[in-house]
């Protein structure tokens, strides 16, 4: 019994790896609509209906990496690259501050330009500008070296998911050089370091199974992340997966709430690649447990360049608007839109 799993999951927390593969399988819709009002109950007792908001943007499209899946992969010579300057950077901040973010997140490829002191110097500025605002970073692996002088300049969070624990999967997505060992190094050192860390994964990657599923959800309960992204991978049509189907928003969605479940105080984005399978993805996010979401701050002359996979939703309106329908389609929900860091924090 499915519903039993998700109530054991609520009180628990955690599932052996047959309950995981049992519970994952084929589901209902009234299953996975059971595990949205277990995970939504859960969040609106722990966060109320408040939305977390965060600035994203996108400040450079160059990467060293080869990740079959991406659309910046360095093969993909199709992709216009682009890097944002330090003026043009806090310029988005600026911007954002405005519009009441208090969390920016710097996501971008593995870029070399992007040394130490450059990443340092650019964390420093915006936390002497915006104080009391919370900086993430989302710039792929580093050395333990590196993560540390990021929190000593005042970064605050790091997003980098694991994208899945299964090692042979691993290698199926990505290129030789990278491997799941590292990745799982600088998932720990950064938790070590000190910040609010990010894993994650993408559902419905190629070659993914519920088996493969399984093991990332048992990694999650395992890491404790203090926050989780997940999202249904899209194809790229410059990429070697241009021909595998999008993950299923339905899986995607259990999933999401079974991250709930397990991980009560988490901080849960409901992701732009939800709201880009479907324009409603992101309240349903909500509604399966998510707390977050992540507006694109980015300037609107690089918004298409972009891109980790086709169709990307929001590429189109400029920060105030986007922050605007957002705000408009969670309010439609009955949610708000809070304004504050939104710091991970126990009960
Ligand atoms: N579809 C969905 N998500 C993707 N990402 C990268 N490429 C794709 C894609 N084609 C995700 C990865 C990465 C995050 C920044 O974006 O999980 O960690």
């Amino acid at each position: 019994m499915k519903k039993d799993l998700i109530l054991k999951l609520e009180e628990t927390h955690t599932l052996s790896h047959t309950e995981w593969l049992e519970l994952l399988g084929d589901f209902t819709d009234e299953e996975r609509d059971f595990a949205a009002e277990r995970a939504r109950e859960l969040t609106e007792r722990r966060f109320g209906r408040r939305i977390y908001f965060r600035g994203i943007i996108e400040f450079t499209n160059y990467c060293r990496n080869d990740c079959l899946y991406c659309g910046i992969r360095r093969s993909n010579g199709n992709a216009v690259r682009y890097r944002l300057t330090e003026e043009e950077i806090l310029e988005c901040c600026r911007e954002g501050y405005g519009l009441g973010y208090r969390t920016f997140v710097l996501q971008g490829g593995e870029d070399a330009y992007f040394t130490d002191e450059r990443l340092c110097g650019l964390i420093k500025r915006i936390k002497s500008d915006y104080p009391e605002c919370a900086v993430t970073l989302s710039v792929g692996e580093r050395s333990r070296e590196s993560y540390e002088a990021l929190y000593k300049s005042g970064a605050d969070r790091y997003l980098l998911r694991h994208e899945t624990a299964n090692c042979l999967l691993y290698g199926k997505l990505h290129p030789a050089e990278l491997s799941l060992s590292n990745r799982m190094r600088c998932l720990r050192d950064l938790k070590e370091i000190g910040f609010q860390t990010g894993a994650g994964m993408m559902i419905g990657a190629p070659f993914s199974t519920t088996e493969t599923l399984a093991e990332d959800m048992e990694f999650l309960a395992d890491f404790k992340p203090q926050m989780v992204g997940v999202g249904p991978f899209i194809p790229h049509k410059d990429t070697p997966f241009r021909d595998y189907p999008s993950g299923g928003e339905k899986l995607t969605l259990f999933v999401l709430s079974l991250v709930r479940l397990m991980l009560p105080d988490v901080l849960l984005p409901a992701t732009t690649a939800l709201g880009t399978v479907d324009g409603r993805g992101r309240q349903l996010g909500v509604l399966a447990g998510c707390n977050v979401v992540m507006p694109n701050l980015s300037p609107l002359s690089v918004r298409k360049k972009y891109l980790l996979y086709d169709g990307k939703t929001g590429v189109d309106s400029d920060a105030a608007e986007g922050l605007r329908i957002l705000g408009k389609q969670m309010e439609e929900i009955g949610y708000e839109v809070f304004v504050g860091r939104g710091d991970f924090s126990e009960k």
